[in-house]
């Protein structure tokens, strides 16, 4: 009887242990996804949304043995939303992975909670350089605004025939890290900087600000804005006949979204940026990548945002297959450190000691290609490293 018992609770320890593992192992492995669905970054989030999408269709959504969850929410732009959600996500739903952040604001309020969880944190579309200061839990697909800045700076210096500029930015983290990092390079090059401006980030309006910059009479007027807003500083730039007037219209990509961009109509001809990628980068790679994410999406372009989104979902998938469907934050962290992988946007390098993003950029200029508005490259500067962490 005894005997019977002891073997009894034994082989029901042993099944609760299996059903146990059972349990885990069948357990999804879940990605909060936090982007502004609506409001005026609305644009941002359906890019990266259709974008991670289109990775996990064609990729599957079972990795290492779990089934991938993906948890989309909309944050409106508004960093504490963004602050509220992302803690939700983390208690409530145990998110593996907090992914998006379509504005710097909302990455900085996100990443105490990164930090604090132990939860990989990736960032798909913010783009201020010290954003992965903020958090070592931090890892950033997008890109940073000073590696678009500083390789339009060179290009202006060097091959533009530039000399003066005025910089017009959005008031916030990226918008003046481009005015840093172009002017302090520009004039580094011999360039002069005629005046420096900054427009609100919410509900902006350019005409006050373009009017100063056509009395100013520069060689060009250097552009960063977020994007989505590009389209209204490219209407009221030529509204007020600045290209006319002999002022180049030059920018970080942002500015010739192209999401927007085939909307802008011929006035956009011309305009040169950087940028680390755009829809008509011509490799097979992207190729395909335009090609499927237009059937998916009703022929919509995809963006820079768009790829930001989609190699994020290739950093988390890696990392649970490396970390062999664990899990665990600090393992897939590991496993996203260090990830070289050729991107739509070309090849592309997770720097193991910043988290960051290491990859070509790209001189473009606005042309029209079979009907449509396009960046099309001429010029690429390889394996551009933020310079925002060269100190
Ligand atoms: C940002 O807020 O970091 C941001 C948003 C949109 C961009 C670039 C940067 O196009």
């Amino acid at each position: 009887m005894l005997n019977k018992r002891v073997f009894l609770s034994a082989s029901m320890l042993a099944l609760a242990a299996v059903s146990s593992t059972t349990v885990l192992a069948a357990e999804p492995f879940k990605i909060g996804l936090i982007l502004p669905m609506t409001g005026q970054q609305a644009s941002t989030g359906r890019q990266i949304e259709a974008a991670a999408k289109l990775y996990m269709a064609q990729h599957g959504d079972t990795v290492a043995g779990r089934k991938v969850q993906l948890i989309v929410k909309d944050d409106t732009s508004v960093p504490d939303v963004t602050k509220r959600l992302a803690q939700e996500l983390v208690v409530n739903d145990k998110v593996n992975v907090l992914a998006g952040f379509g504005i710097t604001p909302s990455a900085f309020a996100t990443a105490p909670i990164a930090t604090q969880s132990k939860t990989p944190m990736v960032v798909m579309a913010a783009a201020t350089s010290s954003i992965t200061n903020a958090s070592p839990y931090v890892v950033r697909t997008s890109f940073t605004l000073p590696q678009a800045s500083v390789s339009m700076a060179d290009w202006a210096t060097a091959k533009g025939g530039i000399k003066k500029v005025v910089t017009l930015v959005s008031d916030y983290g990226p918008g003046i890290d481009a005015e840093k990092y172009f002017k302090d390079r520009f004039v580094l090059n011999g360039g002069t900087i005629v005046d420096t401006l900054r427009v609100p980030l919410r509900n902006p309006d350019f005409a006050p600000f373009l009017q100063k910059v056509r009395d100013a009479k520069p060689d060009a007027l250097f552009v960063f804005v977020p994007s989505g807003a590009g389209a209204a500083v490219m209407k009221q730039f030529l509204e007020r006949g600045m290209d006319k007037a002999g002022i180049k219209l030059i920018g970080t990509g942002d500015l010739t979204d192209d999401d927007q961009l085939n909307d802008m109509g011929d006035g956009a001809i011309g305009v040169v940026t950087a940028h680390h990628y755009g829809a008509h980068h011509p490799s097979a790679v992207n190729k395909k990548f335009v090609e499927a994410f237009k059937k998916a999406n009703k022929g919509m372009r995809p963006n820079f945002m768009a790829v930001g989104g989609y190699d994020g979902m290739r950093v988390i998938y890696e990392a649970l297959k490396a970390s062999k469907g664990q899990g665990g934050g600090d393992g897939l962290l590991a496993a996203m450190k260090g990830q070289v992988f050729e991107s739509p946007r070309g090849p592309m390098f997770i720097d193991a000691q910043t988290r960051d993003v290491v990859h070509n950029i790209y001189l473009r200029k606005v042309e029209r290609v079979g009907g449509e508005l396009h960046n099309v490259e001429f010029d690429v500067i390889k394996d551009v490293k933020d310079p925002g962490k060269a100190k």
